[in-house]
Formats: structure tokens, sequence, C-alpha cells
């Protein structure tokens, strides 16, 4: 147990280090607020910020603003999935924002001895960072006090944040008229995201985590791959989690370039997220390139981590750390959040003509999306431009995989000088050639 937990808390320390000092801004769904598990994430949450990531906390309140109107008998009407905000309306959700909030700020401010939060004396900020303005009438219907964002108070959030503490913020925003205005949460978390440059936005609603057609959780997805996943009728995709995926790509289209979901009912769903290499949620990323990078000294560690298990298994010819460094030039690593989770190399011959691809790999719990792709696609680029006009790789256990990708079965004789006399009998691995076009 103890060795357990001595091995789990420093393979969680490049994560605190990478997040340390970077915002994040957290969504809590209204329906998560109610859920039996709720103390347990506003204490997550204090741990993160006792961890020194500077946290911005929206929450939603649609289930406690319907439960409200329903009570008091006051019809609601939507248009274009939008609330009309009457008076009444407005009156509910001041109330149950104010209630959500305080609720948050009570759990936050806990300390006593033997809670997970003793010590941690938490300063909890929320004010009028959101400034609005009504929506106005759309298709002749009056929107009243629903509202849509103008600014945020990016240097007052900026300040609390300086100072340590968590700013808090309710799906409301104020009017320089006085005023105050209905908003959406998910909409305010993505405008807070994109204004204070935050590193992530995570989603916390209460759907189940997102699964493709086969029951496999897919850990992430780029943005084109989620609006496609949307067009389908994936049985993985019910309501909450359709709901759920198009706030996400909602918010990637407006530029917010990573953006994770969880299911927030999943206890420690964003401490393991956040801290373990599998995650437990999907992340939506404009852009499947920006993470795939030249290997630097300091991966070595992380790609040792990825290739060890590879290596036992005979997959891969060992390369211990010493080779690593000194070859780590040749290798091009996929990033994400601090860790390696793929890595490629490529080696020059005694032809300049041709060029050796090694050594390609994701991990397991990122497979079968792409990846492996990417990295094969940028590594064949990266030689043709050098001049190589042929790629080969020599591999025992993914010959078909290569083959679906424009390789051909070769002799060892086709290979260049130096590579063939070095060609491993015992290995026996099966030459593949390809052309670069
Ligand atoms: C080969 C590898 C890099 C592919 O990574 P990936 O990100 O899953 O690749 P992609 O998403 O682009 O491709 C996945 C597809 O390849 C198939 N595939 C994976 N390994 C395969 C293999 N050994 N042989 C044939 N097909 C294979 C998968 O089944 C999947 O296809 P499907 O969804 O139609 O079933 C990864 O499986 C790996 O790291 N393997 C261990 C290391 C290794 O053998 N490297 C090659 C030698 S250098």
């Amino acid at each position: 147990m103890t060795d357990q937990f001595v091995a789990w808390f420093r393979g969680a320390s490049p994560y605190i280090n990478a997040h340390r000092g970077r915002i994040i801004v957290i969504h809590v769904g209204g329906e998560l607020v109610e859920h039996e598990g709720f103390p347990h994430l506003i204490h997550d949450i204090s741990l993160l910020n006792s961890l020194g990531i500077r946290l911005v906390l929206v929450h939603g309140i649609r289930p406690q603003v319907e439960r409200r109107t329903a009570e008091r008998g006051i019809t609601t009407r939507l248009h274009k999935g939008l609330r009309v905000t009457g008076d009444a309306e407005l009156a509910v959700v001041k109330e149950a924002a104010g209630a959500v909030r305080v609720e948050i700020e009570a759990l936050l401010s806990m300390g006593l001895a033997n809670s997970p939060m003793a010590g941690a004396r938490i300063r909890v900020t929320s004010g009028n960072f959101i400034v609005a303005r009504p929506l106005g009438v759309i298709d002749g219907v009056d929107f009243r006090h629903t509202g849509e964002i103008r600014r945020v108070d990016v240097g007052g959030i900026q300040d609390q944040l300086n100072q340590g503490g968590v700013v808090v913020v309710s799906p409301i925003g104020y009017s320089p008229t006085g005023e105050a205005f209905n908003l959406s949460g998910e909409t305010v978390a993505t405008a807070l995201s994109l204004c204070l440059g935050a590193a992530k936005l995570m989603l916390l609603g209460s759907g189940e985590a997102l699964t493709d057609g086969a029951g496999r959780p897919l850990r992430q997805l780029t943005l084109e791959q989620a609006r496609a996943l949307l067009e389908t009728d994936s049985p993985g995709l019910g309501p909450a989690e359709r709901h759920h995926l198009e706030n996400a790509v909602h918010a990637g289209e407006y530029g917010v370039e990573r953006v994770h979901l969880l299911d927030g009912r999943r206890d420690g769903a964003l401490l393991k997220e956040l801290f373990t290499r599998d995650g437990v949620g999907t992340l939506v990323s404009a852009d499947p390139y920006e993470s795939l990078r030249p290997a630097t000294i300091e991966d070595i560690g992380g790609l040792l981590e990825l290739l060890e298990p590879m290596e036992q298994d005979g997959t891969l010819v060992r390369r211990p750390r010493e080779k690593l460094e000194q070859e780590v030039d040749h290798f091009v690593v996929m990033e994400r959040d601090g860790t390696i989770i793929g890595c490629a190399a490529r080696y020059p011959s005694d032809s300049p003509e041709a060029q050796e691809l090694a050594c390609l790999v994701v991990h397991p719990e990122y497979r079968r999306s792409g990846l492996g792709e990417t990295l094969l696609d940028r590594v064949e680029s990266d030689a043709a431009s050098t001049g190589a006009r042929r790629m080969f790789v020599l591999t025992t256990r993914t010959a078909h995989w290569f083959r679906e990708r424009g390789y051909e079965s070769g002799e060892v004789d086709d290979l260049p000088l130096t590579r063939r006399q070095g060609y491993n009998q015992q290995r026996n691995s099966k030459v593949l050639v390809k052309e670069l076009g």
C-alpha cells in the first residue's frame, strides 16, 4: 500500500509541475450541485488550488431554475432553445444563483481538522466580473432579461487569482444601467477561458464518459472528430452526453484550444484527468498537431516510461537510457499535458535516398484515434524534406499496420548496406519499404 502510494505520488509530480500557475476554468453543471458527491468535487477543487492552479469556477443553475419556476407555476418560454427571462424568471434566476453560489462558498470554506480540507483556508471571490447587455428582440420575440456577454473584467479576476483565491462566477451578467441578465453558464465559462488565456476549460456534467461505438473510451477528439461524432447516432451518445459534447464543440469553435469533458459524478474524476496519464474524460482539442514536436533531452524520462513496457514484451528493441540520450535528436514526440503519449524516430542511412523509421509508438490508452498515422505522416514528411525518397522500417509485429499505409514487404537485401550488416537474424524482423511521393 505504502509503495503504491509512493509510486503514485511520484507519478503525479510531472503533472503537478505542468499545471502549477496555469489558469483552469471549470464549469460545473447545475445538476451536479445536487449530486451526493458534490462536496467531494469541491474538496478536489480546493486541492487543485493548494497545488497552485489558478481556478475560475463557473456554475450552472438550470435544474434549480426549472424546479423553482415549476413550483411557482411560472410558464417559461423558449425561443430557438433560449429561455425568455421575464421579471418572474429573473427573480428565480437570482435566487437560484445566490443559493448555489453560497453553497459552493460554504463548501470551499470548510477546514475542520481531520477533514480533507483541514488547513486549506481558501479565499473565494465572486463579483460583477461579467458585463452583459440584453440579447434584445429576435424574430419579434423580446428576450427581456436574457443577456449576452459584452465584456469580462479580466484585470479584476486576475487580481484575485494572483492573490491565490478561487474565483466563483455565476451565470449572471451586469449592465452599466444597473440591471442583471440571465446568461448560460457554459457560455460564461467559454468566454472566461478565452479572455483569461486559460490552459484548459473543464466541463463537468452528468453524462457518462464518451465511448466509441464499441464501448471503448474516447480519450481525445479533434474538433472535427467531435463534430463528426455528433452527426452520428452512436449508442454511446445519449441526450446528456450529446449536450455535453455540443458545449465542448461550441467552446472549441470559439477558440478554446483544450476542452475536457468529464462525468462530474465520478468520484475523483477531476484529479484523475489532471494528474494521471490515462485520465478519465475526453479532451476535445483544436489541433492534433500542436503537441507533436522534436524531442529534447528533457523528454528522456517520458520516453523511457512509454517505451519500457514494449521493450519488455519484445515488441521493440531495448534502448538503454544512454542510447536514448545520444539519439534523442532523432525522435519526435507527442505530448499531452506534460506527458509523452507517442513517439517516432527517423535515422539516416549510408544511402542519402533512404531513411529508417523506427520506434513508432502510441501509448495503449491513446491508440486507434489516428495518432500513429499522424506520427508516421510527420516522420515521412520530415524525411522527404531532407531529400529522402524511400522510407524503410523493421518490425516484428506491426507489418500489416504499415502495409495498410502504403508500405510494401521487402527483403533484407533491400536495406542500405550498414543496416543490412547490422540486421539481427535472431529477431527476424520483417522489412517494409515505402517510396515517398
Ligand atoms: C502501431 C501503433 C503505433 C499504431 O498506433 P495508433 O495510434 O493506434 O494508430 P492509428 O490510430 O493510426 O491506427 C489504428 C489502426 O491500426 C490497427 N493496428 C494496430 N496495431 C496493428 C498491428 N500490429 N497490425 C495491424 N493493424 C494494427 C488498429 O486495429 C486500428 O485499426 P482499426 O481501428 O481499423 O481496427 C501502436 O499500435 C503501437 O504503439 N504499437 C506498438 C509499437 C509498435 O509495434 N510499433 C511499430 C514498430 S516500430
